[in-house]
């Protein structure tokens, strides 16, 4: 365990009471028995525990335990991965993105929960979900009154810490205490008598920037120096900086045709490389005084901040790569009055998501001729990573927009297929269908002219003569969304028995029988 080499950790425990609550990991982590459900802080590897985690996963080498693990997305610091290999984990939910987790997953070892991200606390609220045992947080600080000030994300970390009747704080001396202020924490109340959430811009605040719960509750305070994880996404490339440049111009058609204005609406944009180039492409548009209402916010928002373009931010955690996250905490209190986080059931929520009019941008795994999106599962039983904010956002979107590359795997997989292996994101809730090939603008589209739209914008040759072929095929057959059942799903079966979902004529053999391969790279 790292031990800071100073007194700062006593400054940042203001209720003295507290402070004879410091002890170590391994010591927090006896609170933790076989069975138990645990709430833990942690939202696209920002604020996560770090310590307690891997204590427990130590303890398991010895004596196994096995809990119910639920957090706001996924982990940093290889969390998953180590209470994977020491068989913590009975159930996890509602995000994960780690390699290890997600074989353990789809062997069928882990029972993974794929969740809605606005919804969890809501069934935790409502005990349709088995009570939090014991939450353990990360914070900055604990007020004089034994409030918790989060850190890099709030996701679900107020509702784990008032629902729970245990509460373990990891103090990390490695956030920024600048980072203070910056949370809006607003717990809604029960329903049916619940009044609506007072917001009306992504920049307002409505609720407390603390998570205020009795301090009796806290058991435990654990201090470490062990910093958040960076993000890995991979830099714009030139597909990506086609896709951007597809949605930059149908924004500008839709600005000049009067549906918006310069500024947009408040835009979100998915977790991934994908999401995060495309809003780095609205750095060269001519778009000005734009805002985000969204769920991670990635290292686009702080260039869009830098280029001027981004007025203000709102989400539910910053994770960034390691480059501009040394440059970003350095210098916060510059970015500090343009942002805000969230618990995500705020961040994510429908009702808020449809008022303000977002433009949700996320992205496919794949899409089908008539616009069904698999975001989740390859080839249509993997788990990659899982469901994410992308359904609260694009069922409630003023405009709902998909990205993908139309390729995958050297060419070898159509990110087009005649029917999406797993559906995430239906027909109804998909308004645009971005790739590197064009755009499809499906709104007011009946299925056989979204088929046309799609097939003839976003899909590349050879996949381009197959899907017409395909489409021609199931029209002759007739319907209103017409298919050849029994050739719907011969694209994914072809790639399973050659490696390629061209036909066998155009391809060199190379039999994948073993999908964790395939999800594995694309982890
Ligand atoms: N079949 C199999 N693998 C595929 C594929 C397909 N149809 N399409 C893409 N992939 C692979 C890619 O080859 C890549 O693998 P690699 O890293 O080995 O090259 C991997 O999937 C990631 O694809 P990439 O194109 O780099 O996209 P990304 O980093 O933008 O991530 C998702 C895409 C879909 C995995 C990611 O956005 C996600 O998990 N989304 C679901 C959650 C979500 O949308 N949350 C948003 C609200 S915050």
């Amino acid at each position: 365990m790292s031990q800071p080499h100073h007194d700062d950790h006593l400054d940042r425990i203001r209720l003295p009471a507290l402070r004879e609550r410091i002890t170590t990991a391994a010591a927090a982590a006896e609170w933790i028995k076989d069975g138990m459900t645990v709430g833990m802080s942690g939202f696209t590897k920002s604020g996560d525990a770090k310590m307690v985690p891997l204590a427990m996963a130590e303890r398991a080498r010895h004596t196994p335990f096995q809990i119910t693990l639920i957090t706001g997305a996924s982990l940093g610091n290889d969390v998953d991965k180590l209470l994977t290999e020491a068989g913590v984990l009975a159930r996890r939910m509602p995000f994960q993105a780690d390699p290890v987790l997600r074989a353990a997953i789809n062997r069928g070892e882990v029972m993974y929960v794929d969740q809605h991200l606005s919804e969890t606390v809501e069934m935790l609220r409502t005990r349709q979900l088995a009570p939090i045992d014991i939450a353990i947080i990360e914070a900055i600080a604990i007020t004089e009154t034994g409030a918790i000030i989060p850190s890099t994300s709030v996701g679900n970390s107020a509702s784990f810490a008032i629902l729970a009747d245990k509460v373990i704080v990891e103090i990390n001396l490695s956030q920024s205490l600048a980072l203070e202020g910056l949370h809006d924490i607003f717990i809604p109340k029960h329903r049916p008598q619940r009044e609506p959430m007072p917001l009306m811009t992504p920049s307002d605040r409505v609720g407390t920037t603390t998570i205020n719960i009795a301090p009796e509750k806290i058991v435990a305070i654990v201090i470490t120096e062990k910093q958040d994880s960076s993000s890995t996404i991979l830099p714009p490339d030139a597909e990506t900086d086609a896709i951007a440049a597809h949605l930059v111009e149908f924004f500008e058609e839709e600005v000049r045709c009067g549906r918006l204005t310069n500024s947009l609406l408040p835009l979100q944009a998915g977790i991934g490389t994908i999401a995060n180039a495309v809003m780095t492409g609205f750095i060269n548009s001519p778009f000005a005084h734009l805002s985000m209402y969204s769920e991670v916010l990635q290292d686009s928002t702080f260039d869009l901040f830098d280029a001027g373009k981004l007025d203000f931010a709102s989400g539910s955690s910053i994770t960034l790569s390691s480059q501009k996250g040394a440059q970003v905490f350095r210098e916060l209190t510059r970015y500090k009055e343009r942002l805000v986080l969230r618990p995500q059931e705020v961040s994510n929520h429908p009702e808020i998501i449809r008022r303000l009019g977002i433009i949700a941008i996320n992205t496919a795994l794949e899409a089908d001729i008539y616009g069904n999106v698999n975001s989740t599962h390859v080839l249509g039983t993997h788990i990659m990573n899982g469901i994410g904010g992308s359904g609260d956002f694009a069922r409630n979107a003023y405009l709902a927009v998909f990205a993908t590359k139309s390729l995958a795997k050297d060419g070898k997989i159509s990110s087009i297929v005649p029917m999406v292996s797993h559906v995430d994101h239906n027909e109804h809730d998909v308004d645009i269908l971005v790739t590197e090939v064009g755009l499809a603008d499906l709104r007011g589209l009946a299925p056989r002219e979204r088929a046309q739209a799609i097939i003839r914008n976003c899909v590349a040759q050879p996949y381009r003569g197959l899907l017409q072929e395909y489409v021609t095929e199931a029209g002759e057959r007739g319907g209103h969304t017409p298919h050849v059942l029994e050739k719907a799903f011969s694209w994914h079966t072809r790639y399973r028995e050659t490696g390629s979902m061209l036909p066998i004529r155009s391809v060199n053999i190379h039999p994948t029988d073993d999908l964790d391969d395939v999800s594995q790279q694309a982890a």
